[in-house]
């Protein structure tokens, strides 16, 4: 095909990131974003100056204000002003704190509602905010995955109402790729006066995000994908603007108290965004956050956007062109503006051509159960021939039948 989409934008981004086996194809980077080389740098100097040298000093100089300044910067990226974000604990905790904060306003509502095929883990913390916080409560499962977007907006239109409490979503499906219409949900939720709960893993850093002009409730999200945050780096939660000091964190900690160093025997809510604080944040981790959110907010998300869908564009053409011939189905949907910015193939064969990829090929997508083959574009230094070679060698696994060298049976991360 005539167009290469790395013909623009890359600008330099790729090697500000450590490719030390330029061989090897790494299509993961939204499920472990690369090691920005700024990070490695800076962690080397927070550990060695800011705890080896500054000791204690560095919490006021360099650690308390960390969690509140990565947040508004991650702001930045999901349209939501200084003050509405910050960085602390999980995704899965940011979602149990938001959602149990949200539901508390749930007047005589009783469902909450979710995507059957969410990540689980939202599943996980939606149930047991039901089973935990009323008998009243109860969670419904409704099958938006991978359906067609006119009958997502359909099943949705019909589910939400005046029973529903909070619905919480994946913006972008973790197999599928499927990219709901944040601001059209946001406002059929809030029309019909339930709490909308965005998780954004999937998409923040790989494509524009108006949380304030959508209206939703709140969001949350993991920083180690498009962020490039690092591994188990500390997640966001972002709170609407007129809701801040109105949401009350269920986990009463001493990060989240108006003055923690009072060691005041009584807890008196902070009552900005830092109220959704917990404990000491993790400020290694928290520290090697931030290069890789600067990197993002220089390369510009509209820009970023637009190379993720080019690349997402070209995997779709050699997908028609080499592979769907070979048994493998396209699960992501065509329409750019329907997609994040992963491509996710089914094939029945699925898991050993994955190992296949990964171990001859040196190809690294990911698997998910039952059958599906994920390949991520990180837009800041995935490239095209990185795809060619995806391509290629699922091409090759089944031409040569080379996935059969390759066990069936399951284990550990892919
Ligand atoms: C969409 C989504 N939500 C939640 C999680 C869980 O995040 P955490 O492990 O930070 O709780 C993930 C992890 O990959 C995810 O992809």
């Amino acid at each position: 095909m005539a167009y290469r989409p790395d013909e623009f934008v890359t600008a330099g981004f790729r090697d500000r990131f450590v490719v030390d086996l330029p061989d090897r194809a790494y299509l993961d980077g939204n499920s472990l974003g690369r090691l920005p080389k700024a990070t490695a740098d800076h962690i080397q100097q927070v550990v060695t100056q800011q705890w080896g040298n500054e000791l204690i000093g560095s919490w006021n100089r360099h650690w308390l204000p960390l969690s509140r300044r990565i947040g508004d910067k991650i702001g930045q990226l999901i349209g939501a002003g200084p003050g509405q974000t910050i960085v602390c604990d999980s995704t899965s905790l940011n979602l149990y704190k938001l959602g149990f904060a949200l539901l508390q306003q749930r007047g005589g509502r009783s469902t909450i509602l979710t995507d059957s095929g969410n990540f689980p883990s939202d599943i996980y913390i939606l149930e047991g905010l039901a089973r935990q916080i009323s008998k009243d409560l109860r969670l419904q499962l409704i099958d938006l995955s991978v359906a067609e977007h006119q009958e997502v907006s359909h099943r949705l239109s019909q589910a939400v109402n005046e029973d529903t409490a909070l619905v919480c979503l994946s913006h972008v499906h973790f197999k599928s790729g499927y990219a709901f219409d944040l601001p059209a949900v946001s406002r059929l939720v809030r029309d019909r006066g339930a709490r909308m709960l965005w998780d954004l893993s999937h998409s923040v850093g790989a494509m524009p995000i108006d949380m304030a002009a959508s209206g939703a409730d709140a969001a949350v999200g993991c920083t180690y994908k498009y962020l490039n945050g690092g591994p188990g780096a500390p997640a966001f939660l972002s709170v609407r603007s007129d809701l801040i000091g109105k949401l009350q964190n269920p986990i009463q900690g001493w990060f989240g108290a108006e003055r923690p160093f009072d060691f005041s025997k009584e807890f008196t809510p902070n009552s900005s965004i830092d109220g959704f604080a917990v404990g000491t944040p993790p400020i290694l981790s928290l520290s090697a956050v931030e290069p890789g959110v600067d990197l993002v907010i220089e390369a510009g998300i509209d820009g970023l956007r637009e190379r993720s869908m080019a690349l997402t564009e070209f995997f779709l053409n050699a997908f028609d062109q080499r592979l769907a011939r070979l048994g493998y189905t396209l699960q992501t949907p065509r329409n750019p503006a329907l997609r994040g910015s992963h491509i996710s193939l089914g094939h029945p064969k699925g898991w050993q051509i994955t190992q296949d990829l990964i171990h001859r090929f040196s190809v690294i997508p990911d698997f998910r159960e039952p059958d599906t083959i994920r390949f991520g574009i990180a837009p800041l230094y995935t490239l095209a021939s990185e795809i060619d070679r995806a391509v290629d060698a699922l091409e090759s696994s089944i031409l040569n039948q080379s996935y059969l060298d390759f066990s069936d049976s399951r284990g550990g991360v892919t």
